[in-house]
């Protein structure tokens, strides 16, 4: 433990992973916990929440499972309470939750892309809502959204990229209203890591994922929380309303088809 948050109190959102292996969630919270962080561990799947404090205590850290739907308030404001009563206050939100929906516009059922918007965009909304109250009474803190690039490209996911792109705007909004009062707020967006929410791609698209961006090696979630980390840590003490892209530099690229997508003339 190298002790980069040491002290510190977070609640990572969706920190269990939808299979077996590892998501961006799960991987930060094990961080943030190896950086000596106390953890506690939300997810609507109790027995996801679990299996993630389970290694984070096998690793001897503190963490603490938590059930909540991240897109219903009273169970937000429920979350961020259990962390202040058990730990006495809050320091770092890791806003992770977010589903795909792969559909272009015509393909769209309206119910998708309210629900999209539910997971990806208003859960960060609800949860940040509830958690800065609490960072308030301790004089600051961090919050961490989880986007994509598929907010920054022209991109065929129609509800997933919007909501995406609103994450962004969402940062920046609140950044501007909370840097008065020493609260941070960034933006993680990631590019095509491998993990269990895009197993179902299949071999063939992880590998052209794998190839598309110009270091041509394979992202995974361990590669966004390093930079959770250092969004939620004081090395991190100037910077706020940013959007930090993990991506190999594919977004550097015009390269099509990266993300597991047929596309023509794709990778
Ligand atoms: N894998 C990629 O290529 C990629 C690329 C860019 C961004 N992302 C983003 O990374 C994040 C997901 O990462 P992951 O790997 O941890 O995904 P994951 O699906 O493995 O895990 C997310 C967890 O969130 C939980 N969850 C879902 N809805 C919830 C809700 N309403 N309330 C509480 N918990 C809920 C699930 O039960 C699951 O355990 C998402 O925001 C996703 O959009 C992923």
């Amino acid at each position: 433990m190298s002790g980069r948050l040491s002290g510190k109190i977070a609640i990572v959102t969706g920190a269990g992973s939808r299979g077996p292996g590892l998501g961006n969630g799960k991987a930060t919270a094990l961080l943030f916990a190896r950086e000596g962080a106390k953890v506690l561990c939300a997810d609507q799947m109790k027995e996801r929440a679990e299996e993630t404090v389970g290694l984070i205590r096998g690793a001897g850290g503190e963490a603490f499972a938590f059930t909540a739907d991240v897109t219903r308030a009273a169970e937000c404001r429920a979350m961020v309470k259990i962390a202040v009563e058990r730990w006495g206050g809050l320091d770092i939100l890791h806003n992770n939750v977010g589903i795909e929906s792969r559909k272009d516009l015509l393909e769209t059922p309206e119910d998708e892309w309210d629900r999209v918007m539910a997971v990806d965009l208003k859960s960060m909304f609800l949860a940040t809502q509830a958690a800065v109250p609490a960072m308030l009474s301790r004089g600051g803190g961090a919050v961490v959204c989880v986007s994509s690039i598929a907010a920054l490209r022209g991109h065929g996911r129609t509800a997933y990229a919007t909501a995406k792109a609103g994450v962004i705007g969402f940062v920046r909004s609140i950044a501007v209203q909370l840097g008065p009062k020493a609260i941070r707020v960034n933006a993680i967006a990631p590019g095509p890591v491998w993990t269990p929410m895009v197993e179902d791609l299949g071999p063939d698209a992880r590998e052209r994922r794998r190839r598309a961006s110009p270091l041509g090696t394979e992202g995974t979630g361990w590669d966004v929380a390093w930079g959770a980390v250092y969004l939620a840590s004081d090395e991190a003490r100037w910077v706020t309303g940013q959007t930090l892209i993990i991506d190999a530099g594919l977004t550097l690229t015009t390269r099509e088809g990266s993300l597991g997508l047929p596309s023509p003339g794709g990778p």
